[in-house]
């Protein structure tokens, strides 16, 4: 069997996916006509060609322009069914699936409305594809604290569909320490904890994310090898990174797919899995970011079988479903 077709085959666990993210083009260009919403481009394939970003902050300011044709709950339903759809192609069958509540909030559109048909979607991807999938609410780290504890305080009736907290968007100048407090309070309602940390900034984020919001995994992490205590402390802990190739190469993490580092952080004994963050953005789902560290770094079989056996070990799963798939 070819190793492409092995990428497809064997069953993975996608651990870093953003759901507004994973927002076609043309779901884009759909909602945006339903709602009468003018977007800046005259058409699907102008909505494409846009996606060609220099940093981080170059795409979010495009993600979040692109988030406001999501309305209702028929919407929220549309975007998530769509992506479960795509997890059943790519013979993904646990998904840990990141919502920023505050793009929608900031909009007037309340929790009742977006966790409805997130909701609804899930429990009909668990019944006709058999995928099991849980909730991350991302805190926006451009925003304030007092802003995430309010957050927090609104999600109160939907806490027992919300498996872990975690920390996104801009990341220079907002490191962990600023939501120390929030994430505190979030893990002692027993919520586990997740933090974008050293994919712009610096493995000081990375040891912040550690040390003072206590995480259960760290999403991306690529620059944790500027550090070798913290290199060493991420193996002896095995503390998970969630790693995106395509994201860290569309956004300039990395200039060419031939450096990125995470077979090396692999070898060194880390605890990585592969990812695909902003799907409909970067230019792939999850099989295309493994075929994209194949292609370039050419992959062999245990690699990838590791690799997949990894995103269940950092799941959220109980440990006797992951046993299943390690
Ligand atoms: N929100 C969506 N994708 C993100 C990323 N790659 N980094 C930070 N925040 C994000
Ligand atoms: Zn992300």
């Amino acid at each position: 069997m070819s190793l492409s077709s092995i990428i497809n085959n064997i069953p993975k666990a996608e651990l870093h996916l953003h759901i507004e993210g994973s927002l076609t083009p043309e779901l884009m260009w759909r909602l945006a006509k339903k709602h009468s919403v003018t977007l800046p481009y005259a058409n699907v394939e102008e909505i494409e060609a846009a996606y060609n970003f220099e940093d981080l902050q170059s795409f979010l300011d495009l993600y979040y322009a692109g988030a406001g044709v999501l309305r209702d709950e028929e919407d929220f339903f549309t975007l998530m069914w769509e992506y479960l759809s795509r997890c059943f192609d790519d013979n993904i069958v646990h998904t840990e699936i990141m919502f920023d509540p505050q793009t929608h909030t900031e909009r007037g559109i309340s929790f009742d409305v977006f966790m409805a048909g997130f909701l609804r979607a899930m429990t009909k991807a668990k019944e006709e594809y058999g995928i099991s999938s849980y909730l991350i609410m991302s805190f926006l780290r451009h925003l304030s604290e007092d802003d995430a504890f309010k957050t927090l305080e609104e999600a109160k009736p939907y806490y027992e569909h919300i498996t872990a907290v975690g920390l996104d968007s801009s990341e220079l100048g907002h490191p962990p320490s600023k939501f120390e407090r929030v994430f505190k309070h979030a893990k002692s309602l027993g919520f586990k904890i997740v933090a974008h940390a050293g994919e712009e900034g610096p493995a000081s984020y990375i040891w912040e994310a550690i040390e003072l919001l206590d995480v259960d995994r760290i999403d991306h992490g690529v620059r944790c090898q500027e550090d070798d205590a913290l290199m060493a402390h991420l193996k002896e802990k095995q503390i998970p990174l969630t790693v995106c190739p395509l994201s860290n190469l569309k956004l300039c993490v990395i200039d060419d797919m031939k450096e990125h580092n995470i077979i090396e952080l692999l070898n060194a004994g880390l605890l990585v899995t592969v990812n695909s963050d902003d799907p409909t953005y970067f230019g792939g789902f999850l099989n295309d970011n493994f075929n994209a560290l194949h292609q370039s770094l050419n992959l062999d079989e245990h690699t990838v079988r590791t690799l997949a056996a990894n995103s269940f070990k950092a799941s959220f799963l109980p440990e006797n479903v992951k046993a299943d798939f390690i």
